[in-house]
């Protein structure tokens, strides 16, 4: 049995629902066993090797660190080593300062060069009563005396660059993936060590890989075809293949696919991937998008671009397709709450135009094929109002897939409220801060 933590993106439960999603599909043998609002740790009984770790980081939208879990302390231990505001205690400062973990991570350091880095992820942003920063700063301290009382040559710790722009409040008390990259803290005798903290443990672990963010900067910058106001962020792009079950090799339908960017990441994991879309200019947009990744990976991609309307899907996709991914139309911009009249009018018009489309899918989707698609919900001035499931799966030959499988989650009953996870969700909200049109995940399935 291997634990392993994986930092989450911003939206906690859509990565925690993506990654177990994955874990089921992929047949590995791993439940989710703790969590925070900032990581997971599962526990896989198989032993997983380093290219299915290097795949699972690459694959997942909502990860952007995985690591081996080496050690573990009861939060006592730091908490009372740590304490936000009361007086330390010196023989848990010196419980955590014995580092036995040390050893695992640099078996041998003599004359060697080491430069390293300690990342926190705390439980959730904010009123938990530990000071992390000094935690952070005391282990890197810590690990750096050690490192030389054990013959390094020398041990450099790297503490930390720009604060997270979106989570203003968040600490900066974690490396990011591009720094850890430029700093190659990944290739031995260097490392990150990951502190991540739940409520009843601080695990250790030893990061294996992180996200390729330069890599994927790189790719959005360098597409020819992109719009602000269409399309889709890659990351959410990942989730919804995962959530939709895709696998390499798989045939994928993107049946509004605009700019084309699940088609891209699609290709990129390995996929053959068919987009439709009702504008012949995104269509030549998609085309051009992949016919550039096309020359970028040097390798020739699967896939087929159609201009159509998708609620005639079934006359000129013929093919059977394996899974769907896609963000369909959400309705109109708005620029402050409508009136409800209005944003029913809205939901009612949208459920009509994605019950047909489903109905389309349905024909051409493999048997037990899944649909993973984003739905709007409309902040209206006094409540939210959005697609009633009921209605949206009538006649179409699918059904809502339920998210979160109890039977992967090992929880405690008396977790706080804001960690808590409510297994077999039909759908994960997906905000974003200040818009009237927000979104929702669901998936559907044959
Ligand atoms: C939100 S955008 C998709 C964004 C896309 N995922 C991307 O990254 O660019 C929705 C797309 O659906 C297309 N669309 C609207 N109605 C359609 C229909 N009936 N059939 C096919 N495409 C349609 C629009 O032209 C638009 O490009």
């Amino acid at each position: 049995m291997t634990k392993f933590a994986l930092v989450l993106g911003s939206n906690w439960l859509l990565s925690i629902a993506e990654l177990l999603t994955y874990i089921q599909d992929r047949g590995f043998d791993g439940v989710l066993v703790d969590h925070s609002r900032n990581a997971a740790v599962i526990e896989v009984r198989q032993q997983l090797d380093a290219d299915q770790i290097i795949d699972m980081q690459s694959a997942l939208g909502g990860c952007f660190k995985i690591g081996r879990v080496i050690w573990e302390y009861d939060i006592d231990i730091p908490l009372k080593a740590y304490p936000a505001k009361k007086a330390a205690s010196k023989d848990s400062l010196k419980e955590i300062n014995k580092c036995p973990w040390l050893k695992i991570v640099w078996p041998k350091v003599k004359g060697k060069k080491v430069r390293f880095g300690i990342s926190t992820y705390p439980i959730v942003d904010g009123g938990f009563p530990i000071n992390f920063r000094r935690f952070t700063r005391g282990l890197n301290d810590q690990v750096k005396k050690l490192l030389i009382e054990n013959g390094a040559r020398r041990a450099d710790y790297y503490a930390y660059d720009e604060p997270d722009r979106r989570v203003r409040d968040r600490l900066n008390i974690a490396l990011w993936p591009k720094s850890i990259a430029r700093n190659a803290l990944l290739t031995p005798p260097n490392a990150e060590v990951l502190a991540v903290f739940s409520e009843t443990k601080l695990y250790i672990a030893r990061t294996n890989v992180v996200y390729d963010s330069m890599l994927q900067q790189y790719r959005d910058e360098s597409r020819p075809f992109v719009s602000a106001e269409i399309s889709t962020s890659p990351k959410i792009c990942r989730t919804l293949l995962n959530l939709s079950g895709a696998r390499p090799g798989d045939i994928v339908l993107d049946p509004f696919c605009g700019t084309g960017t699940i088609l891209m990441e699609a290709a990129i994991l390995g996929m053959r991937c068919i987009g439709v879309d009702i504008d012949g200019d995104q269509v030549q947009g998609a085309r051009s998008n992949m016919k550039w990744l096309e020359k970028d990976l040097g390798e020739k991609l699967d896939y087929n671009i159609l201009i159509g309307d998708s609620r005639e899907l079934s006359s000129f996709v013929k093919k059977q397709v394996d899974a769907v991914a896609f963000e369909p139309i959400l309705g109109p911009i708005f620029k402050k709450p409508p009136k409800r009249d209005e944003a029913e009018e809205t939901i009612k018009e949208l459920t009509m135009l994605y019950l047909q489309v489903l109905k389309q899918i349905s024909k051409i989707l493999r048997p037990d094929g899944r649909i993973a698609m984003t739905i709007p919900v409309i902040r209206t001035e006094k409540e939210s109002i959005s697609i009633k499931f009921s209605d949206l799966t009538r006649d179409t030959g699918v059904s809502l897939y339920k998210m979160l499988p109890s039977d992967l989650i090992v929880s405690r009953k008396d977790i706080d409220a804001r960690l808590k996870i409510r297994p077999g969700r039909e759908s994960i909200p997906e905000r974003k801060r200040g818009q009237v049109v927000q979104r929702a995940l669901i998936v559907l399935e044959k």
